[in-house]
């Protein structure tokens, strides 16, 4: 069907609304049947899209069906419920629900004079997570579009309160095992690469403390500035879990801000296993939650929580003369104070419309859930000849290997991999860990369950061996 006028027609919304929901739901019953990793179809799709910008418009079916049969096959299917690589995202129905009710409705969030139950709906989100964190009242947060642009906000806080215009000598500390984001984005909020201090982690891949204190010692008696001190809740690597009471200890006995990045790990604090792992996140002075990962809402979800909320606004809040029509009442709450962005998407809608659903016992469960079946299958490479595991897991990830009898390791491990991923049944990443090449698995999909673990642990076995047969 075709559509001629920017403003449709309502039989037109609806059959164009139809045809999309359609497709999508007939993908996503496809999902746990379809192949896990499409993308050997990537180059031939692509070349449709070489083409001049059309001056005429064309029927939205084959449009659709470009998408959902062509284009979006032809990637990594992350919400496949055997997507263990990386850290896995989810994408609820209900947030993309959310996400149509929002750009459909289109309204302006980004201040509260212009939607002001709307702006409060997304300030709701926000006193959960403060809730969910053991944060107090004075706690304030954003949703950004993920954890890297969280963890920006964070250190343009940290900086502007503890360093000021000035901060040159600032100094970052963090363990090995931190997300390369966090440099990224401290660098781009303005800390030389110089002043970066990485530290060596322990056997499972957790900061010392002690290092952390040798080193904010040693930088003290140059004469620079050590301002920043970062924690893991659940690394990249292997989900460690860095001691967050003890470095907040090192943080608070030299003044320095304590930031954990929870993106991954954060949300497993709404479980009691994952509390107790995570004991010591209230400690902090900022923590990054990704609700496109842990609480499985489609990407371009990130969010940051700052204990005392007053510093998180008075390092972004600013004003102009063509935003005087209408002064903010005290209790009301602007996101554009609180965050870069002005203009932006209703995010905080994805996030609410799912929890208002579902309930939080409904994703109490399953991140419960993924904490057991990691436990499982961990327990079943360690009694399993040949294989071999970095650390014990402490939430839903951890790194592994196979030691062949003879031949390469390292090698060895690139073609079990590459293996396991083209066989499309199975999607695992690698690492590095003490310089050596590692693969890693992260479950952390809504959709994966025991069955889907028992069939990748028979994948990674069975291929081991038949690998090392043909050796
Ligand atoms: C621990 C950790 N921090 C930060 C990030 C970056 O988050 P995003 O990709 O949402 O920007 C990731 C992403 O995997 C992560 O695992």
């Amino acid at each position: 069907m075709k559509v001629t006028n920017l403003e449709l027609s309502t039989d037109e919304m609806l059959r164009m609304g139809e045809s999309a929901l359609r497709s999508v739901i007939d993908h996503i019953a496809r999902l746990p049947v379809s192949s896990c990793n499409g993308l050997d179809r990537y180059n031939q799709v692509m070349e449709l899209l070489s083409e001049p910008p059309p001056e005429k418009g064309m029927d939205f079916e084959p449009v659709f069906d470009y998408l959902i049969n062509q284009a979006i096959p032809a990637s990594i299917t992350h919400p496949h419920p055997a997507f263990m690589g990386y850290i896995p995202g989810g994408g609820l129905y209900a947030s993309a629900i959310a996400d149509f009710i929002a750009a459909a409705t289109n309204r302006y969030v980004g201040v509260s004079f212009a939607a002001p139950v709307l702006a409060q709906l997304e300030k709701t989100v926000l006193d959960w997570f403060v809730e969910w964190m053991m944060y107090p009242d004075s706690a304030r947060g954003i949703l950004t579009s993920g954890g890297s642009l969280a963890n920006f906000s964070a250190v343009v806080t940290a900086r502007k309160h503890l360093l000021g215009e000035n901060f040159s000598k600032g100094i970052v500390y963090m363990s090995s095992q931190t997300h390369h984001c966090v440099i990224k984005v401290a660098n781009l909020a303005g800390i030389p690469e110089e002043n970066f201090r990485m530290l060596d982690v322990d056997g499972n891949f957790r900061a010392f403390p002690e290092y952390f204190e040798a080193a904010i010692k040693e930088d003290l008696e140059k004469g620079l500035k050590p301002f920043l001190l970062v924690g893991n809740a659940g690394s990249i690597n292997t989900g460690a879990v860095d001691p967050l009471i003890e470095l907040g200890d090192v943080a608070k006995r030299y003044g320095l801000w304590y930031h954990i990045d929870a993106a991954y790990g954060g949300f497993f604090n709404l479980c009691e296993e994952g509390k107790k792992k995570l004991k010591g996140i209230e400690c902090s002075d900022s923590v990054v939650l990704d609700p496109h990962k842990g609480l499985f809402i489609p990407y371009g979800t990130g969010s940051l929580l700052v204990r005392d909320g007053d510093l998180l606004r008075r390092a972004h809040v600013m004003s102009a003369d063509y935003i005087q029509d209408h002064p903010v009442p005290d209790y009301m709450w602007d996101a554009a104070d609180y965050s870069p962005e002005l203009s932006r998407s209703f995010r905080g809608l994805r996030v609410w419309l799912p929890l208002k659903l579902f309930g939080v016992q409904a994703f109490r469960e399953n991140l419960s859930e993924k904490l057991r079946l990691t436990r499982w299958i961990y327990q079943r490479f360690a009694e399993e000849p040949g294989f071999e595991c970095l650390s014990p897991p402490e939430l839903s990830a951890f790194a592994f290997r196979y030691r062949p009898e003879k031949g390469d390791i390292d090698a060895f491990n690139r073609k079990l991999l590459k293996t396991i991923v083209a066989s499309k049944k199975l999607y695992l990443s690698s690492t590095q860990l003490n310089g050596e090449f590692v693969i890693r698995i992260c479950i952390l999909g809504f959709r994966t369950h025991k069955p889907d673990v028992e069939r990748a642990f028979d994948l990674i076995v069975t291929t081991a061996r038949n690998l090392e047969n043909l050796e």
